[in-house]
């Protein structure tokens, strides 16, 4: 029996995905390739030329062709929503067409009949890390502010072809990782190490100036939307009582929020201008962006939540460990997962306290989950995973999810990241599997891509019929 207050009522329950992370189909339906198609082993190695076969993303799940079962399957842990992107190299192969490509739009109709057919309300997510290699290539992504304007363009198409049926939206999946993966993140081509400040960060205003502008089409197109941001959370803990080290963390931990605050408040705080004075950056910021931002703030802000970190002013003190797609000092006191990822399901009420304190603004969790080596194995005759481990980081999160709503944080909902296996976004791999649906695809790409439910489908489909008693 559970200690944990009841979850509101209506609280979305579901799970998360991105589409070059599932659809795979990379080529089909008049897709153009995308910066993803160039990133066979993730962001740890340099990308290639052009398309490879070892890129396992070409399949991926096999989304493209199986959403209906998939979908299905949700629906039967009881999903109230489903986050997925939608591949802007689908609507616009190249980026920079006048003309959207009907065949694409017609793949995410297909997919919100299926929603809709089970009652699940679509959580979409305009750009996740798939950015048209050609506004890459020809552009340098968004460095450029032309950008802007084919974002523009693209948000348009989408609020007015699915604007009556999608309610929430999020403009850019973890807009702050552009300042550690401008590739994959900002679809930068020019290499990190000779990237300036100066672009870098002109790159980051022209995304939060297209956010804002994404946000008031929206309200012109499809004026029940809700548009949200999103923000790679990352709580950074002093390493020790000392003010220095106090300090640096609050400072790192800065980066990630300044996010949150040009999308809620509408302008960029004191500390990130200091920041780019000191860098020697002029930002090129016209009256019509500062208006965009001002006017057209967020209805609500969602974040990833996978680990913590550790920060301190001490330089032989600064061993940086693993921690998501960007590092952290390692904290003592925690457990790490396979991948180096430090466990902290504290962290998670920290997070959602300090964001609603900072901002007022609903919250909406959208990844959750740990990476994990599953085993497929026998149980009476069935086949299927028996991941306590999975459980456990869940239920473990979830209860301070709980704790956060007790402490009066507006918590919109919460969905698992790959809820059903899926190829992971740092190394590229199948064997990183996240989902409560085992998919059947090794990491050399063998596998019939048969679907089996994982001891946790069950366990996911009892929190939310309770509404989170059973945790
Ligand atoms: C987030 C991304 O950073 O973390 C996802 O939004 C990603 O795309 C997830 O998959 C987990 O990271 P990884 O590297 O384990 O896939």
């Amino acid at each position: 029996s559970s200690t944990v207050a009841p979850f509101p009522e209506g609280f979305l329950w579901g799970g998360a995905t991105a589409a070059n992370q599932i659809e795979g189909a990379y080529a089909e339906g008049g897709k153009g390739l995308s910066i993803q198609d160039v990133m066979p082993q993730g962001i740890m190695t340099p990308r290639a030329e052009g398309p490879t076969a070892d890129n396992l993303k070409q399949v991926a799940i096999d989304f493209y062709h199986r959403y209906a079962q998939d979908i299905a399957l949700f629906a039967e842990m009881g999903f109230r929503t489903f986050r997925f992107s939608i591949a802007w190299s689908r609507i616009f192969p190249r980026g920079d067409e006048a003309e959207p490509n009907e065949e694409g739009l017609a793949f995410y109709d297909r997919v919100l009949d299926e929603c809709e057919k089970h009652g699940i309300e679509p959580l979409v997510t305009i750009s996740h890390y798939e950015t048209p290699l050609h506004l890459a290539e020809q552009y340098d992504g968004w460095v450029n502010r032309d950008l802007i304007g084919f974002y523009e363009r693209y948000a348009r198409v989408l609020f007015s072809r699915y604007g009556h049926r999608v309610t929430y939206w999020l403009t850019f999946n973890e807009i702050n990782s552009v300042l550690h993966a401008p590739f994959m993140s900002g679809g930068i081509s020019t290499p990190k190490d000779q990237l300036s400040a100066s672009d870098l960060y002109q790159a980051v205003h022209h995304e939060l100036v297209a956010s804002a502008l994404a946000t008031k089409v929206a309200r012109e197109v499809a004026p029940q939307a809700q548009v949200g941001c999103m923000i790679l959370a990352m709580p950074a803990y002093p390493l020790s009582p000392d003010p220095d080290d106090v300090m640096a963390a609050l400072t790192t931990d800065r980066t990630n929020l300044a996010f949150g605050d040009i999308h809620v408040r509408g302008e960029y705080p004191g500390y990130y201008l200091r920041r780019l004075r000191e860098a020697g950056v002029e930002l090129q910021i016209t009256d019509e962006d500062r208006a965009l931002l001002k006017e057209h703030t967020v209805d609500f802000v969602s974040f990833s939540y996978y680990v913590s970190i550790c920060e301190t002013a001490d330089p032989a003190k600064r061993v940086v460990g693993q921690g998501n797609i960007f590092g952290g000092v390692p904290n003592p006191h925690l457990q790490a997962s396979e991948w180096g990822w430090q466990i902290d399901p504290v962290g998670l009420r920290v997070v959602l306290n300090q964001f609603w304190d900072r901002w007022q603004k609903p919250l909406f969790i959208v990844e959750n989950g740990l990476g994990a080596k599953d085993e497929l194995v026998e149980v009476d005759g069935v086949r299927t995973v028996v991941d306590d481990y999975r459980i456990a980081y869940l239920n473990d999160h979830l209860v301070q999810v709980g704790e956060a709503i007790a402490d009066g944080v507006d918590v919109m909902g919460y969905t698992t990241w790959g809820c059903i296996d899926l190829v992971s976004a740092s190394t590229a791999q199948l064997s990183k599997r996240y989902g409560f649906i085992y998919v059947d695809r090794d990491d050399e790409g063998a596998g019939t891509l048969e679907r089996y439910k994982k001891k946790s489908f069950d366990w996911y489909a009892e929190v939310i019929a309770t509404d989170g008693a059973s945790l």
